[in-house]
């Protein structure tokens, strides 16, 4: 049987770091309530001149150095984003031309918080079908670019980064299943209203770009639905919730990745945990955090995780992994 399996991971974060103290002096908030809420205490930002691509491309190269394969033997690269440098070409082509592998396909996928996990389920299943044999999956964000910095229910939780893995094509598992839904009735609970096809409104592009969210409702489905794909997860597997050795969440916050791992019994010290300093990342909050789990030791050769997303849409996802 052919599977895909992750030879390699790599991240960035950019080199500004902001903290609960600096949005204390933006906007009326405080490091207790965003700590007490979302366990968040920093997070990154990326420069000016910097965009989803330049992190993603940083990403990439350090997860083609660690899996020891040149990028010219890519066959496929999925970017899973929110945040794209342009409208067209996607992100995936300006990362392909700057790596050197152009010629293979490459796509962006929007799926909000879950991108990188519907991007890994469309590598995945390339892979499997033998329509690509080696393919790069990134999740890469610039969130804060368009965040409203006046509105503290949101600008304190989302932040910048990417993650990237290389899946090369195996007879040994492997990413063992990924499982992808969406569910468009919830599009007011969190969405940006700005777009080519509505419009775009004089100042709107510099300067009203913004996140709109109902957090509570956005957190109750939230924990809701991620207990339910977790659930679905083990079940396509025959396992049961004690052959997981490590939950690798999207880090949204720290509450939310609390429930999913009291739904799998498993304790905060089986959880790979990024959210203090990395704030919401969206698509690059996954493979970020599974890069951390790898290069600190955490997570060893042989091991079973099982990542999860959920996201605007809504959508929500996961993916059952051995590594
Ligand atoms: N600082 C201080 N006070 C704040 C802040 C802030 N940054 N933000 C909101 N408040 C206030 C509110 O105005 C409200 O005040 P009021 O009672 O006087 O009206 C009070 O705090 C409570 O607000 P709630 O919205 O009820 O707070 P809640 O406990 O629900 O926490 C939060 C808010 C953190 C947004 C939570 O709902 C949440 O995490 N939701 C999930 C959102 C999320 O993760 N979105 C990311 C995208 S989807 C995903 O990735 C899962």
């Amino acid at each position: 049987m052919r599977f895909s399996k992750i030879i390699g991971t790599g991240s960035y974060l950019p080199e500004k770091i902001l903290t609960n103290a600096d949005l204390e002096k933006i906007v009326d908030t405080t490091d207790e309530w965003i700590r007490d809420r979302t366990g968040i205490e920093q997070r990154h930002m990326a420069a000016d001149d910097q965009t989803t691509g330049d992190l993603a491309y940083i990403a990439a190269t350090r997860a083609l150095e660690a899996a020891g394969v040149a990028a010219k033997d890519i066959d496929l690269i999925v970017v899973g984003t929110t945040t794209p440098d342009l409208i067209f070409p996607s992100t995936a082509t300006l990362v392909q031309h700057r790596l050197g592998a152009n010629g293979c396909g490459a796509m962006d996928v929007n799926a909000a918080c879950s991108g990188f996990i519907y991007a890994l389920s469309i590598a995945d299943n390339f892979i499997r079908a033998g329509s690509a044999k080696r393919a790069l999956v990134i999740g890469a964000e610039t969130l804060t670019r368009m965040l409203n910095w006046a509105d503290r229910t949101t600008c304190v939780l989302f932040a910048d980064g990417a993650g990237a893995v290389v899946l090369e094509a195996s007879d040994k598992p492997g990413v063992l299943s990924t499982h992808i839904h969406a569910d468009g009735a919830y599009t007011n609970a969190l969405y940006n209203p700005v777009g080519v096809s509505k419009g775009f409104k004089e100042g709107e592009v510099n300067h009203g770009i913004k996140v709109v969210m109902q957090g509570q409702e956005v957190f109750k489905v939230a924990v809701r639905t991620l207990a339910r794909v977790v659930d679905e997860t083990l079940e396509a597997n025959g396992l049961n919730k004690t052959d997981i050795d490590w939950l690798v969440p999207h880090q949204a916050n720290l509450r939310i990745i609390q429930a999913t791992a009291r739904h799998l019994d498993m304790p905060m010290e089986k959880v790979i945990l990024t959210v203090q300093k990395h704030g919401n990342t969206s698509s690059a909050s996954v493979p970020l955090a599974l890069d951390h789990g790898i290069r600190s030791g955490q997570i060893k050769p042989g091991q079973t995780l099982l990542m999860e997303a959920f996201g605007g849409g809504f959508t929500w996802g996961s993916a059952l992994v051995r590594i």
